[in-house]
């Protein structure tokens, strides 16, 4: 036996799914998925094969030919889920299991339809990142092994499914039921399977690329992301040509847990991108780069997730750095630096959280999400490109993307490229304090930009009487309303509140960013007027980034905590499992 992945029971000594069969049914009365998957093995081989499952109702297993085959959840974690073996009769190459999700499958979030923009009908997402895959589907759910896949997906009409996969055509049947179908040529870690269903419709943005929405965001949308184009042509330059074929986008309703997710061919996004200026292109921007460093180059476990999220960190400034400018690629560097500073606090000095190479062996990758893969990730990389060059970190960047496309690596495997590349780079940057130290190491690069230290020092000097002039405001992005909004205390007078709020019109704000940084100082400040666009906020959106901190603002203090835990209790059951665990962890509900 060996297993090499600590959130699966995939067995390295057993053979490879290479390539899935699927067929769902989607019931959104019962909020189950009936599914038929078909594993083809990269051989044929005989004995146990060890899959991962989670609250997986299995109707049965058969071999490529119909015959029943032994099977069993013979082990099980609270972590890594249930191990589904089967036992394979020799000469086997073809798994087939038919089986139904449960009601609370942690990947899907099942949405009533007033939810949804339209308010008139159901929706159905999935976020299987990182280890919830096989709450749909029985498979090797480590990002190890790849897949492509078919799908065939059965919805009520008039509602459209949609994959990380291609479009491969649809069949309208007597029942009123639309079945759509996939087809995923392109090899993916089982993470990057993902499933929409909703009432969608859809806008080209250019030629590789359409944002899928429902008719009464599509419009929004369609201009919101009408940069995605020269994105995708100024990531191409730096990386490498895009090896997906399409690019889209799909705008989820506003319970998505996430800002968006890189899946494969359809990135997934959260409504409060919608801005109306543009602003929060950077989430594009993020998920795109995935398309190189990621969805591409994978990493090997979640103990690897650094090499993921950092370099995407780092791809990210670099894409918006070509389209929008250094100036706007700083700003982002610094608001996110500041937000890691508020996750590495939270672990404390010293935490093993907060070292790049973890070890979370019986530990929920959700339970310890944190910037530090990102941040600290990408800080690590910046600091690699500091030490060659631009020009040469450039070629070996190209040079690492093309040697382990479409594999998923280990953290040594990437350091022995490094060192193999960039010889004697890695101690020079005092990278073992980066990878396997906790806490951000001293030599980390500063940020030079005159706009940063100019909202910096007036947010410093807020408590001796500093406050920001028309002036100064009417030239500030709101990437620099939340730095300014960042920097200040986290407690403020009522005053003061007042002050801000009348002068700035800050719980009027359109831009989540913007709102959710200053209704964090309200929540912390028990300022009242703000405490009704606090309720729907935390009633409508389940961005995690958004309900972690104000949930956790409101806890801080004595008088408002009656209300976080009231809004909590009706707002609950409207959440993504994913949300509604991390906000039940903070509230203590
Ligand atoms: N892949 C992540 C989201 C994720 C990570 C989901 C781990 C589940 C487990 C995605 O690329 C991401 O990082 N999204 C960020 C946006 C980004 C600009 C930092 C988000 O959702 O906020
Ligand atoms: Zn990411």
């Amino acid at each position: 036996m060996s297993r090499f992945d600590p959130h699966s029971w995939c067995d390295a000594d057993q053979p490879a799914q290479r390539h899935l069969d699927l067929e769902l049914s989607v019931d959104f009365v019962a909020r189950t998925l009936r599914g038929k998957v078909r594993l083809h093995l990269a051989q044929r081989a005989a004995g146990p094969l060890d899959l991962d499952a989670r609250s997986l109702a299995i109707e049965s297993v058969r071999n490529g030919s119909g015959a029943a085959i032994p099977w069993a959840i013979a082990e099980s974690e609270p972590v890594r889920g249930d191990r589904l073996r089967v036992d394979l009769p020799a000469g086997t190459d073809l798994v087939e299991i038919v089986y139904t999700t449960a009601p609370g499958a942690v990947a899907l979030g099942w949405l009533e339809p007033q939810q949804t923009a339209g308010g008139r009908h159901p929706f159905l997402f999935s976020q299987c990142q990182p280890i919830h895959a096989r709450t749909i589907v029985p498979c090797q759910d480590t990002p190890r092994h790849r897949v492509t896949y078919d799908a065939a997906v059965t919805v009520p009409a008039p509602l459209r499914a949609v994959m990380s996969a291609g479009a491969a055509g649809e069949t309208h049947d007597r029942h009123g039921r639309t079945t759509w179908r996939f087809r995923m040529p392109q090899a993916i870690p089982t993470y990057l399977l993902a499933l929409a269903v909703g009432n969608l419709d859809r806008r080209d943005l250019g030629p590789r690329s359409c944002v899928y929405a429902e008719p009464e965001t599509v419009e929004r949308a369609a201009w919101e992301f009408a940069e995605v184009e020269s994105m995708i042509a100024s990531a191409e330059t730096l990386f490498g040509p895009y090896e997906w074929d399409r690019f889209d986008l799909l705008l989820m309703p506003p319970a998505f847990p996430y800002g968006g997710m890189e899946n494969p061919r359809l990135t997934f996004l959260t409504p409060t991108l919608l801005a109306g200026d543009r602003s929060q292109v950077n989430v594009v921007a993020h998920e795109l780069a995935h398309s190189w460093t990621g969805n591409l180059v994978t990493n090997a476990t979640m103990n690897d997730f650094w090499l993921n999220e950092g370099f995407t960190v780092y791809a990210e400034r670099r894409i918006l750095e070509e389209v929008y400018g250094k100036e706007y690629a700083d700003l982002q560097g610094v608001v996110r630096r500041n937000a890691l500073q508020v996750n590495l606090d939270h672990f404390g000095k010293g935490s093993p959280y907060t070292k790049l190479r973890t070890d979370l062996a019986g530990v929920d990758p959700d339970e310890v999400y944190s910037l530090v893969p990102y941040e600290k990730g990408a800080q690590f990389v910046l600091l690699v490109e500091n030490a060659v060059g631009r020009a040469r970190f450039d070629r070996f960047l190209r040079a690492y993307i093309d040697t382990f496309r479409f594999r998923s690596i280990t953290t040594d495997e990437f350091l022995a490229f490094l060192e193999q590349e960039l010889p004697g780079v890695y101690a020079r940057v005092e990278g073992p304090r980066w990878v396997d130290g906790p806490d951000m190491p001293d030599n980390e690069l500063p940020v030079v930009s005159a706009r940063v230290d100019r909202v910096r020092s007036l947010a410093a000097g807020w408590a001796c009487g500093a406050r920001p002039t028309r002036d100064d405001v009417d030239a500030w992005s709101p990437t620099e309303w939340q730095l300014y909004l960042q920097d200040l205390p986290r407690q403020l007078g009522d005053g003061d509140c007042h002050w801000l709020d009348e002068t700035f019109r800050l719980t009027k704000q359109g831009n989540y960013e913007v709102l959710v940084e200053w209704l964090t100082i309200a929540a912390g400040s028990n300022f009242a007027p703000a405490l009704p666009r606090i309720r729907e906020v935390l009633s409508s959106v389940g961005r995690m980034k958004y309900l972690k901190p104000l949930y956790t603002a409101l806890m801080k203090n004595e008088a408002t905590q009656a209300f976080a835990r009231e809004v909590f209790a009706e707002a609950a059951d409207s959440y993504h499992p994913l949300s509604k665990g991390a906000v039940a962890g903070i509230v203590k509900a």
